[in-house]
């Protein structure tokens, strides 16, 4: 009986603490230089990526002209709208893997004409090439957004590569401008962000950096400007910590021939991925943690390009980032189908917040996938369409597109799991082009919320209005039966007083503030 008083008196006082940790409110301070803003942040950093792979294209953009599934010309209708109103500023096609693969000439002329292909890295399925050149660039000018094209290194030609450039962008009498005009287009397209080739050290060819540093060189030499047009070329980067591949790469090829470097992060255990929803704190500790390493990844990239172009002439650009867990159980593992939680929603904030924070390299970025690949902003299901906690975040996110960062210094408590920590929260700031300030605060601790105290230097505060994001559970999702479990709310919490703004940041939530 004793016993039996003594564990219940134990796990009554254990859930007495854990209560009072769950109002605990814990303190943090952000330092923002309103006045000393000196870099822009491109759009291009909230830019996206879909390839040729499960339903991100067939499915997810295109349904075909003869669907019951409301279309401009083969293109979905509501996909279109949902990422106008996020302006999303590029996207990147026809891979990934997809793209070294890919032999674009399969992809024009009558559709009932063009040679199928198995899509051999993503679940053996029938290509048919119905989605190729001139559906991809429709797309873009329905969306308004610019095209970031991938050429085939690891298995097509330079003359292969040549002749795309030519038919996308040459207005002149030429072969390949005359075959653009047969297939029903007149004018040339403008293309300026062009990929030579993709993941080059593994699923484009399996080379060593010094390898592909030639071949760019030489298929860099054939992608011609023509007219107006400029291609900003952007060399095949490294795997997330392979800091030998950018170095050979910065130091074999000049920097007149790239624009930019890629670099690609997955936030994922490769051996262990998890499931997408269900699942435990640890579990959402350790995402977060990945997620948290890739400020450090960035910056090791960085230093290696700052010896070689201290003058930031090529630009990092991230286009390949997200989070990658198990497939859906029931989906096919080729086609990398998975839910989206409000962990995800967290991921996609710390990821732009610390993009913008070095948009003085990052000039573009990439999130894998837009629509029903990995961490996906859009799920459909046949005439369905549903928005993500990621979506939401790149919504809440679009004030900082081309906006002047604004230098801040953060001090807050930590998130703490089992004698594990992380900082709990993640912030930027930026000024827009009418003087609207901007602070993006993720707080990733499922209990705790912060008494946030914000010195805004240099410029007087006189009005704060917010938004958030947040939900019930860290593993809150969206469904076709349930759209709106998570989405944004406006927040009316932030005050401005003598010492300064003052915000309660909940607990597991995203907050936006607008500061007038
Ligand atoms: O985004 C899925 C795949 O991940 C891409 O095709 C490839 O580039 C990367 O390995």
């Amino acid at each position: 009986m004793k016993r039996i008083s003594l564990i219940l008196f134990i796990t009554i006082g254990f859930c007495a603490c854990r209560l009072v940790a769950q109002e605990d409110i814990h303190k943090a301070s952000i330092i923002i230089q309103a006045d000393l803003g000196k870099y822009t942040i491109s759009r291009h950093i909230y830019g996206h990526f879909s390839e040729h792979l499960g339903h991100c294209i067939y499915g997810g953009y295109w349904v075909g002209e003869n669907s019951p599934i409301p279309n401009t010309r083969g293109i979905r209708k509501d996909v279109v709208n949902a990422l106008k109103e996020i302006q999303i500023p590029n996207l990147r096609w026809p891979g990934g893997c997809f793209a070294d693969e890919y032999h674009w000439k399969d992809g024009i002329g009558p559709r009932n004409l063009r040679p199928k292909m198995v899509n051999t890295h993503w679940g053996g399925v029938t290509e048919d090439n119905s989605f190729g050149t001139h559906e991809f660039m429709d797309l873009c000018e329905q969306l308004g957004t610019e095209p970031y094209i991938c050429g085939n290194v690891g298995s097509g030609s330079v003359e292969e590569m040549s002749k795309w450039v030519e038919y996308l962008t040459f207005d002149g009498i030429s072969p390949m401008a005359d075959l653009r005009r047969q297939n029903g287009r007149d004018k040339a397209w403008k293309v300026q962000y062009w990929a030579v080739g993709n993941e080059n050290w593994g699923c484009g060819g399996n080379m060593t950096p010094e390898f592909y540093s030639d071949q760019y060189k030489r298929y860099a030499t054939f992608c011609r400007d023509y007219g107006e047009n400029h291609l900003m070329k952007v060399a095949g980067g490294s795997n997330s910590a392979d800091y030998n591949w950018t170095e050979i790469l910065m130091q074999k090829i000049p920097s007149w021939q790239m624009w930019g470097i890629s670099l690609h992060y997955y936030t994922t255990d490769w051996w262990n991925k998890g499931p997408a929803t269900n699942f435990t704190e640890k579990q959402y500790f350790e995402t977060l943690q990945r997620c948290l390493e890739i400020p450090k990844v960035i910056d090791r990239h960085m230093t290696i390009m700052d010896r070689y172009d201290p003058e930031k002439k090529v630009a990092l650009v991230v286009d390949e980032w997200g989070t990658w867990f198990n497939v859906e159980p029931g989906t096919n593992p080729g086609f990398l189908f998975q839910q989206n939680t409000l962990r995800d929603a967290f991921v996609a904030g710390i990821h732009l917040n610390e993009f913008n924070k070095r948009c003085d390299r990052i000039k573009m970025a990439n999130i894998a996938q837009t629509i029903n690949v990995l961490q996906a902003l859009i799920f459909t299901q046949d005439e369905k369409m549903l928005l993500t906690p990621t979506y939401h975040v790149f919504n809440l996110f679009k004030v900082h597109h081309d906006a002047l960062l604004l230098p801040t210094s953060l001090t807050c408590d930590e998130y703490e799991l089992e004698g594990k920590k992380l900082p709990a929260l993640n912030v930027s700031a930026s000024k827009d082009k009418n003087g609207l300030i901007h602070v993006t605060v993720v707080n990733i601790d499922p209990l705790n919320g912060f008494a946030l105290k914000i010195d805004l230097r240099g410029v007087d505060a006189k009005d704060i209005t917010g938004k958030i994001l947040t939900a019930p559970e860290i593993t809150a999702f969206n469904t076709f039966e349930s759209p709106d479990a998570v989405k944004p709310a406006e927040f009316n919490k932030a005050g401005i007083g003598k010492d300064g703004i003052s915000v309660p940041i909940p607990a597991k939530s995203i907050v936006v503030l607008e500061i007038k």
